[in-house]
C-alpha cells in the first residue's frame, strides 16, 4: 500500500491526533530499492511483505448478530490471510440456531482458503468463566453471562487477543457488502502499524463515501447523521481546552478501527454503541492531562497516535432505521456529555442539541451507559489458565 504522511495534527496532552491521510496506491509491490527520493517523500510505501509480517501478528475481531450470512461470508473473505479471524457473534439460538449457521460459513471458507480463526458465542458460559476469574465481574449480567452489546462483543475480542499474545487488533462489521473494501480496511491497519513510531497506536478508517439511492440514483454521501453531530462536539470538546477551533476528528464513529494491544489493554471501554466515540473521550481522560481526577492509572509519558486513514472503497452495510441512528447519537453525546472532562458549557450545548432532534424530552438527560474499566489491571493469568483456544475454532497456524 502507499499512503500519505499527514504533516497536521492536534495535540491534547499526550494524544496526537493526525489530519486525515489517503491512500495513494492498494498494493505497492514488494520490498526493493526505494526510490531515491522516499525518505524525503510525503507518500510512503509499504511493502507486500511488511504488510503480511504486520497481519501475522494481527487479529481481526468480527462482531456479529443477525446478520445475513452472505455478508459474513463476503466479510470473512475479504480479510487478507495472515491475520487471525476472530467472529464474536451475539446471534439468535432459539427457534433457528443462527450462530450455528454462522460457525458453518465461518468453517467452511476457512477450511477451503486454509486459515485460522475462532468464533464464539458472546453468550457461551466459558467466555463468562475467563472474564469471571480475573475478578472483571462488570460484563456479566445478572444471568452470569456476558452482557448484550457490540462493545461487550469486542472485549471479549481484544482479551482472546491478549490471551493469544497477538500485538495487533483490528475490528470489522459483520454488515459490509464490499469484501474489497474489507480487504482494503485491513491493509490500511497494517499500513499504520507498519509505519507508526508509537507502540500505542490507534488507527480509524474513514470511509470514502456510503453509496444510497435517491429517486433510482446513486448518491455517494459522506457524513451521516451520526458522524456529523459526534465529529463536531468532539472537535468542540478539544478547542474548549485549547483555545482553538478545530475539525481534526473525522472518525468519531469509526466502527473500523484498529489498536496496537499495549494501548488496548490500557483503555477503558463504552458499553454497546457508545464504544467508539468513547475511545476518543478515555484517551482524552487517559492521556490528555486535562484533568487530574481521570488520569487513573500511571501512564508516564506514553504518547498515544491516533492516524485517520481514508478509504478508497465506498461503504456499504446494512441500513438499520432512524430508531437505530437516534439512538447512536443518544449514546454517542451521552458518552462525552457524562464524561467528567466535558465543560459545564459543552453540556449545555449537547442537552440543546439532542432536545432539537427530540432525542430527549425537557427534562431528560443524555443517555448514561457503562464503562469497562481496562484489561490490563485485571489478573490475566487466571484467565490464561483457563483458555482453550482449541475449543472455538481452529488453529492451524498455516501461513
Ligand atoms: P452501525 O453500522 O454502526 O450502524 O451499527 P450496526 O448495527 O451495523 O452494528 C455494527 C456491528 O456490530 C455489526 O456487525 C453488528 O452485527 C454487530 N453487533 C451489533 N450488536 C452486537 C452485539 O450485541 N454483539 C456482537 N458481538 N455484535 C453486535
Ligand atoms: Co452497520
Amino acid at each position: 500500500m502507499r499512503i500519505e504522511l499527514s504533516n497536521a495534527f492536534e495535540r491534547l496532552g499526550n494524544v496526537l491526533i493526525y489530519g486525515t491521510q489517503k491512500v495513494y496506491a492498494l498494493d505497492a509491490g514488494p520490498e526493493g530499492p526505494n526510490h531515491p527520493n522516499d525518505k524525503y517523500f510525503v507518500v510512503r510505501k509499504v511493502a507486500n511483505e511488511q504488510s503480511w509480517n504486520v497481519e501475522q501478528e494481527m487479529v481481526i475481531v468480527v462482531p456479529i448478530k443477525n446478520e445475513k450470512l452472505k455478508l459474513l461470508e463476503g466479510v470473512i473473505t475479504g480479510i487478507p490471510h495472515n491475520c487471525l479471524i476472530i467472529v464474536v457473534s451475539n446471534s439468535d439460538r432459539d427457534d433457528v440456531d443462527r450462530f450455528n449457521m454462522e460457525k458453518n460459513v465461518v468453517e467452511n471458507i476457512c477450511h477451503f482458503s486454509k486459515r485460522d480463526f475462532l468464533i464464539v458465542h458472546q453468550k457461551d458460559p466459558e467466555i463468562a468463566e475467563l472474564f469471571e476469574s480475573m475478578g472483571y465481574a462488570d460484563i456479566l449480567g445478572e444471568d452470569g453471562l456476558i452482557r448484550d452489546g457490540k462493545s461487550e462483543g469486542m472485549l471479549i475480542g481484544i482479551l482472546l487477543t491478549q490471551l493469544l499474545q497477538k500485538k495487533y487488533i483490528g475490528f470489522i462489521d459483520s454488515d459490509n457488502y464490499f469484501p474489497g473494501s474489507i480487504y482494503e480496511y485491513v491493509r490500511i491497519y497494517s499500513s499504520i502499524f507498519s509505519l507508526s513510531k508509537s507502540d500505542y497506536t490507534m488507527g480509524r478508517i474513514l470511509w470514502h463515501s456510503k453509496p444510497k439511492a435517491i429517486n433510482s440514483n446513486i448518491l455517494f454521501s459522506k457524513w451521516g447523521r451520526v458522524s456529523r453531530l459526534t465529529n463536531y462536539y468532539l472537535n468542540r470538546l478539544i478547542s474548549l481546552y485549547t483555545g482553538f477551533e478545530t475539525d481534526i476528528i473525522k472518525t468519531a464513529n469509526a466502527g473500523e478501527h484498529c489498536i496496537s494491544m499495549n494501548l488496548a489493554m490500557n483503555m477503558d471501554f463504552g458499553a454497546g454503541f457508545t464504544v467508539e466515540p468513547y475511545n476518543y473521550i478515555n484517551l482524552f481522560e487517559k492521556f490528555g492531562g486535562v484533568d487530574k481526577l481521570t488520569n487513573q492509572s500511571d501512564n508516564g509519558n506514553k504518547v498515544v497516535h491516533i492516524h485517520q486513514v481514508e478509504s478508497r472503497n465506498p461503504h456499504l452495510h446494512e441500513s438499520k432505521g432512524n430508531e437505530h441512528v437516534n439512538d447512536m447519537i443518544d449514546n454517542s453525546l451521552g458518552s462525552i456529555f457524562h464524561s467528567l472532562i466535558c465543560p459545564l458549557e459543552l453540556k449545555k450545548e449537547l442537552i440543546k442539541e439532542l432536545k432539537k432532534a427530540k432525542i430527549i424530552l425537557q427534562n431528560e438527560m443524555p443517555v448514561k451507559r457503562a464503562v469497562y474499566k481496562a484489561l490490563g489491571l485485571f489478573d490475566l493469568n487466571k484467565a490464561k489458565q483457563k483458555f482453550d483456544p482449541d475449543k472455538f475454532g481452529h488453529m492451524l497456524t498455516t501461513v
